[in-house]
């Protein structure tokens, strides 16, 4: 049994990368937080919400509702190891042992654990060349993580990697610019031949409630960080890793080539009023030959989103949960870039109490969509199953688009709807939609009835093997609010 104060002398004292042990080419990372030093700090999760650093003017009433806590439960229908795998970051205080619970005064921030330096460590002594393991225990990241050249490494993850949330600014102001839309991220990785993988036991927790708490329904909060970005890679596997309240998207691919990305599970959805929006599973730009497979995503916004420049996509085998689950877009936010999209296919989907299960959204802007399918998609109480539109979010201007969405097929689309329409697709009348081959499509009201089927703008609309019953505006929205 350690007094509190030593323990909190001895973490005050503790070389920052005194847990990473570098044998030949192979670096070992042990959490800090297992060494006795660190027992006394408590789980940053823990940080109570008056303590967060949070900008007034983004939280004017320092809501005290902010904590909540997260849904721990796995969702995954692959196997995975148990318990820890999907188990959420401790929010109490650890114990020494069964006698002897430590108290959890407050910690200066100064004394909190940090295991960025020696993860960052690592990553400079094995990064080419070499092997990085990361033990079981918790890992509490403080940093920003720019692990951009890479080559020839593998990543092992046991562990569970906690992102603070105690000094919200600090991420906003530090986190690395993806160029895309304004967005930032918490770490970067890029390189060539990198493995990551999780084996089913390494969580990456973002605190993410704190953000949605912070961005109060505000889509994108400046700063608001993406837990994981692929900059810049070639030969990238990844597989095997859990998240819980990811900060911001799960995931993005960007400027990147042949990335796989396998057996991920995601979840983060609001426990408090806020709505979780833009928590993305994944969104692919800029980038080609891209495999998505194994997937189990729960969140407040699109499950897999492939948006401009992204060719070669292949997605598969993915259960989308409260999500946007498959979408091609947004794509042609820019009308001084043009946006392209060819060869993707989204198969053997799931979506689950979703607002759309298969769809197109672009801007009016330039740029083409070709060459998609979406086959095999399967579905429950969908807001608005099938959805094409040229003027997303705006819904100004949609027959000014010349960004041509052609070579689209839907292929055995079976659920239940939410209201009684299937389908919404609104083309350019300056850009029609054309190549458009619908089959197997059977999508039932849930609540009873036949499904409408909306569309304008369809050039082979009579060849596509679709029956619309009736024209789609341009204003025709994304979401329904009941049968129309
Ligand atoms: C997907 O999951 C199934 C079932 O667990 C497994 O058999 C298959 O190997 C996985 N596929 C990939 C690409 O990892
Ligand atoms: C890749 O790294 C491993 C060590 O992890 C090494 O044994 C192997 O030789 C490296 N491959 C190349 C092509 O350098
Ligand atoms: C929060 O992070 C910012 C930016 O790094 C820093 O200037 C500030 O001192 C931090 N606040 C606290 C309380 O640590
Ligand atoms: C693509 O990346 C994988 C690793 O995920 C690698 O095994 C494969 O050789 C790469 N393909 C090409 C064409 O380089
Ligand atoms: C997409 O690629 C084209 C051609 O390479 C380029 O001109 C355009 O800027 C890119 N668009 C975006 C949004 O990056
Ligand atoms: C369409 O995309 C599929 C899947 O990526 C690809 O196999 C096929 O060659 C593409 N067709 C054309 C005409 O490019
Ligand atoms: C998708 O499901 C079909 C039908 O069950 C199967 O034949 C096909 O191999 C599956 N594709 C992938 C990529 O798992
Ligand atoms: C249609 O999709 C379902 C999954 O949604 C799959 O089980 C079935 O095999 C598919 N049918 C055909 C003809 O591929």
């Amino acid at each position: 049994m350690w007094p509190a104060a030593i323990l909190l002398a001895l973490a005050a004292a503790a070389p920052a990368s005194a847990a990473m042990v570098k044998d030949g080419s192979t670096c070992i990372v042990t959490p800090l937080s297992t060494t006795p030093a660190a027992v006394a700090a408590r789980s940053i999760g823990a940080v109570a919400p008056t303590e967060r650093d949070l900008d007034p003017a983004d939280s004017p009433d320092g809501d005290s509702a902010l904590w909540a806590a997260q849904d721990p439960r796995p969702l995954g229908r692959y196997p995975r190891a148990e318990p820890g795998s999907g188990r959420a970051a401790p929010v109490v205080a650890r114990r020494v042992d069964d006698e002897d619970p430590v108290v959890a005064g407050p910690v200066p921030r100064q004394n909190r654990v940090d295991d960025t330096p020696q993860i960052l460590s690592a990553f400079s002594q094995c990064g080419k060349n070499g092997v990085i393991i990361l033990r079981e225990g918790t890992y509490y990241i403080r940093q920003v993580m720019d692990t951009t050249s890479l080559s020839n490494v593998s990543i092992e993850i046991y562990g569970t990697l906690v992102w603070s949330a105690d000094n919200l600014s600090y991420w906003r102001q530090k986190s690395f610019s993806v160029t895309y839309a304004g967005r930032q991220t918490a770490w970067r990785i890029g390189g060539r031949d990198i493995a990551m993988r999780g084996f089913g036991k390494a969580v990456f927790d973002g605190n993410g409630q704190a953000w949605i708490d912070l961005a109060r329904g505000q889509g994108n909060l400046d700063g608001r960080p993406i837990s994981l970005t692929v900059w810049q890679g070639t030969n990238v596997f990844i597989d095997g890793i859990t998240w819980r309240m990811a900060q911001f998207w799960h995931t993005f691919i960007a400027h990147s080539q042949n990335v796989t990305m396998t057996n991920l599970d995601m979840n983060t959805f609001s426990t408090s009023g806020q709505s979780s929006v833009n928590t993305d599973g994944t969104n692919t730009w800029n980038s080609k030959d891209i495999t998505i497979s194994n997937w189990t995503v729960k969140c407040g916004d699109d499950c897999i989103a492939v948006k401009g420049n992204s060719s070669n996509v292949h997605i598969s085998n993915v259960v989308c949960r409260e999500s946007g689950a498959m979408t091609v877009g947004s794509v042609g936010s820019n009308s001084n870039q043009p946006d392209y999209v060819e060869n993707v296919v989204f198969e053997n989907i799931t979506a689950i109490h979703s607002s759309n299960a298969a769809w197109i959204k672009t801007y009016p802007g330039r740029g083409y969509v070709r060459n998609i399918t979406f086959r095999n998609i399967r579905f429950e109480d969908v807001n608005q199953p099938i959805y094409v539109t040229s003027c997303i979010y705006s819904y100004q201007n949609c027959d000014s688009s010349r960004l041509a969405i052609t070579d689209v097929r839907w292929e055995n689309i079976t659920g239940t709807s939410r209201y009684n329409v299937a389908a919404g697709i609104h083309c350019s009348s300056a850009a029609p939609c054309d190549g458009f081959h619908f089959s197997g499509i059977d999508i039932k009201p849930k609540n009873g009835g036949t499904a409408k089927v909306l569309c304008s703008n369809i050039k082979n609309q009579a060849s596509s093997g679709l029956t619309c019953t009736g024209p789609c505006p341009g204003s025709h929205p994304q979401q329904l609010s009941g049968n129309v």
